[in-house]
């Protein structure tokens, strides 16, 4: 039944699953230096597939119809560009057994999850026609099976 999931449903999954690989990194950092090396690897690998399929599947297809759409989704492509910049600093950092703090990264990825969840994709849904939104969850299905 493809054809009714919407672009919220199957982007929230996404969500869910970076929120809970970064709540097993908050509750891993004190462990053993390994195991937090695997978790930020996993967390950074997921992100960016999760980056991509926004940047190369969902937004593809959308024409912002005024300025200030325009430059929301331009924030958006900046935010990711920072937040995998910052990622990859941190994961830098982990590698030199350096202590670092994730709480600037997390505060960051909340905000444009809830912005995505609450404006970005609902918006999405409604403005992007049936045969595009089809496409749009077709393709993000076919990246998971790859
Ligand atoms: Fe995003
Ligand atoms: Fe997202």
């Amino acid at each position: 039944m493809e054809g009714t999931i919407t672009i919220s449903q199957i982007m929230l999954r996404d969500h869910q699953k970076i929120g809970t690989l970064l709540a097993n990194l908050n509750n891993g950092m004190n462990k053993d230096h390994q195991k937090v090396l695997e978790l930020f690897h996993e967390f950074i690998w997921t992100l960016e597939k999760h980056f991509f399929i926004e940047e190369r599947i969902v937004l593809t297809d959308y024409n912002p119809p005024d300025e200030k759409n325009s430059a929301a989704i331009s924030n958006l492509l900046r935010e990711h560009d920072h937040m995998l910049k910052l990622s990859r600093k941190l994961e830098e950092d982990l590698i030199k057994n350096k202590k670092v703090d994730i709480s600037q990264l997390q505060k960051m990825l909340i905000k444009h999850r809830d912005y995505e969840n609450e404006v970005l994709y609902p918006m999405l849904d409604l403005e992007l026609n049936k045969t595009q939104k089809k496409t749009i969850v077709q393709k993000v299905t076919d990246y998971y099976k790859w």
